[in-house]
C-alpha cells in the first residue's frame, strides 16, 4: 500500500492541530512529525508534550516521528508515551544503531533508519532485517521548501533492488522537495511511503494536493516490489 505522510513542518504552528487533522482529512493516511534538536540539525522544532498534545486531536492515524537529533535513545521513551507509532533515527547520529532500533521496537513503536543526502545505502546493510522502513532524505535535513537531490533516486532504486534480493519487507519512504512531479518519480524508483511538506501545504486547497499526489503516486508504483505490507 501507498502511504502519504504530509508533514507538518510547513504547517500554521498557530493552528497545528487543525491543520494536521486537515491534511488528514484530506487523504494523508500517516502524519509525518519532524523533531529537531538545534545540534543535529540547525533548527529547532517540538518535543514530546507538542506530539502529545497532537495526539489528542489526530487519533486515526500513526505518528510518523522523524527525529533529527542527538542522542536519540534519550528521548524514545518520551515520544512512544506521547503516541508516536513510528520512530525513525539518523545512521548519522546513532554510534550503537542496532541497539536503538531494538530500544523503539521495545517501546511498542515501529523502528526505522534515516539517511541524509552524503550516506551511502550500504551503511545499513546490518540492519535492513530489522528496520520497518528506511527513510531517504532527499534534502539535507533542518527546513522545509528546498530543492530535491536527484542522486536520492539511484538511493531508492537501489534499497528496493536489495529488498527484492534478499526478501526483505521494509518499506521505502522519502523525504524532502516532494512535489507531484518527484513523487511520480519516486514511484517509479521504488518508494512506496510519501513525505511532503510544502508541496502539500503551500497549494490553495489542500484535499486536491494530496488527493493528486497520492494517485500520482499509486500510478506510478512499482509493480513486483517485494511486499512491505507483510510489516
Ligand atoms: C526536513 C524534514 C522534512 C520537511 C520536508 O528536514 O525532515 O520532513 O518537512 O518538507 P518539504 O516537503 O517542504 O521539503
Ligand atoms: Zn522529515
Amino acid at each position: 500500500m501507498i502511504e502519504l505522510a504530509p508533514s507538518i513542518l510547513s504547517a500554521d504552528f498557530s493552528q497545528l492541530g487543525d491543520q494536521a487533522q486537515s491534511a488528514i482529512d484530506a487523504g494523508g493516511t500517516v502524519l509525518h512529525v519532524d523533531i529537531m534538536d538545534g545540534h543535529f540539525v540547525p533548527n529547532i522544532t517540538i518535543g514530546p508534550p507538542v506530539v502529545a498534545s497532537l495526539r489528542k486531536t489526530v487519533r486515526n492515524v500513526p505518528f510518523d516521528c522523524h527525529l533529527m537529533i542527538e542522542n536519540p535513545d534519550n528521548f524514545i521513551e518520551a515520544f512512544a508515551q506521547a503516541g508516536a507509532n513510528w520512530i525513525s533515527v539518523h545512521q548519522e547520529a546513532c554510534v550503537h544503531l542496532n541497539r536503538t532500533l531494538h530500544l523503539i521496537s521495545s517501546h511498542g513503536c515501529k523502528p526505522a533508519v534515516v539517511i541524509n543526502p552524503a550516506t551511502p545505502v550500504h551503511t545499513l546493510d546490518e540492519v535492513l532485517d530489522i528496520v520497518h522502513h528506511v527513510l531517504v532524505m532527499s534534502v539535507n535535513p533542518g527546513f522545509g521548501g528546498q530543492h530535491f537531490i536527484e542522486g536520492s533516486l539511484r538511493k531508492i532504486e537501489s534499497l528496493a533492488r536489495i529488498r527484492e534480493s534478499r526478501g526483505l519487507g521494509y518499506r521505502i519512504e522519502v523525504d524532502g522537495g516532494i512535489n507531484f512531479e518527484k513523487a511520480a518519480e519516486c514511484a517509479r524508483a521504488g518508494a512506496d511511503t510519501f513525505v511532503s511538506g510544502t508541496g502539500l501545504f503551500a497549494k490553495r486547497n489542500l484535499k486536491a494536493a494530496v488527493k493528486k499526489m497520492r494517485e500520482l503516486a499509486v500510478q506510478n508504483a512499482r509493480k513486483n516490489r517485494a511486499s512491505p505490507e507483510q510489516r
